[in-house]
């Protein structure tokens, strides 16, 4: 049975945090996890080179908070004093939650939690930030699966509100509850799914990007569908969207709903090919879109 009601009694405190994965979501929510938790957070990946970018990264947006006034200097020195970087695992052992947010391949994120777990105490909690693969699998080998949960962000990290807590049938209320209290500590509204493909939020944008791709694939230009769509009144047009989120990400995305439901979902080999280039948009040097990129848009049209 999913775990019951969860209550902030149940939840555990997080005195340490640790990552597995230094890319840009993993940057992101660091950050969060620094400001909001106050704890030392640890942040890992395959290399040294990976795990450096990922520092960087945090450490300038921290300065860029500085910069903004946001945060005074004192509070800017704590932040930074609290962000580490590590290649070794081991540096995990005294965390009490430890989020992945690595490739989206089930083997990966099995492989992350199997070696996570040689290392953590039994009381840790253990999180991840998959998308669309299933919480239940990436937990099956796990000594403890019941302190696994999915915890889903959504991009941009520190400005969108909602974190999808994802409940499989094992996650006990202890892990739930703390994963519920930690969304809120971190400023964020959380919904509890179930265990299914795309939980909620990327089941409908699935949807929504499937057929805007669909739409281009088949002959309509990426003028029209984008013109059309903008006045659904989204903060952002299908494809400003799936550059937001990645054009290698939004492609996986499209694969798993399509591969969970053939006959309602769309995969679309054209953003694989898209997701190669790199690009949809021909934008200026600030990041404003100019037009469609032109050789996206040869690519659509094969
Ligand atoms: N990264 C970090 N912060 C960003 C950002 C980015 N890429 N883009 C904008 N921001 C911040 C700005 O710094 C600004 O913060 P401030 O007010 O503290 O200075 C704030 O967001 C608002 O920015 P702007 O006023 O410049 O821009 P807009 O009002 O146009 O809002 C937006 C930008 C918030 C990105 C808005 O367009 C939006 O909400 N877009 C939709 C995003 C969305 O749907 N995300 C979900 C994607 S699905 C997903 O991530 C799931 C995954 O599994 C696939």
């Amino acid at each position: 049975h999913p775990a019951g009601a969860p209550s902030a009694d149940l939840a555990k405190k997080i005195t340490k945090v640790g990552i597995v994965g230094a890319g840009l979501m993993a940057s992101q929510f660091a950050l969060l996890f620094v400001r909001k938790l106050k704890v030392p957070v640890v942040i890992t990946d395959i290399d040294q080179a990976r795990v450096d970018k990922g520092v960087t990264s945090i450490r300038s947006s921290i300065d860029e908070l500085q910069a903004k006034g946001r945060i005074n200097a004192d509070e800017s020195n704590r932040l930074q004093a609290l962000i580490s970087g590590t290649t070794d695992i081991a540096d995990f052992s005294d965390a009490d939650w430890v989020i992945e947010a690595v490739f989206e391949e089930l083997q990966v994120k099995r492989d992350v939690f199997a070696n996570v777990e040689r290392v953590v105490s039994e009381s840790c909690v253990l999180a991840t930030n998959t998308s669309s693969l299933s919480v239940t699998a990436i937990g099956a080998d796990l000594a403890h699966p019941e302190r696994l949960v999915g915890f889903h962000f959504f991009n941009p990290v520190a400005v969108m509100p909602l974190v999808e807590v994802v409940n499989t049938d094992v996650t006990d209320e202890e892990t739930l509850s703390t994963a519920m209290v930690v969304a809120k500590t971190l400023g964020k509204s959380a919904v509890i799914t179930r265990d299914a493909p795309g939980f909620v939020v990327n089941r409908v944008l699935a949807k929504l990007l499937g057929e805007a791709m669909h739409a281009v694939e088949t002959g309509t230009p990426f003028e029209v569908v984008d013109r059309a769509t903008a006045p659904f009144g989204l903060p952002m047009t299908p494809f400003e969207l799936l550059e937001l989120v990645g054009l290698t990400v939004g492609a996986h995305v499209l694969d798993t709903h399509h591969a969970a439901f053939p006959d309602r979902f769309f995969e679309s080999e054209a953003l694989h090919r898209l997701a190669e280039h790199g690009r949809i948009f021909d934008r200026d040097s600030k990041g404003k879109r100019r037009g469609f990129d032109k050789k996206a848009v040869a690519i659509v049209a094969g």
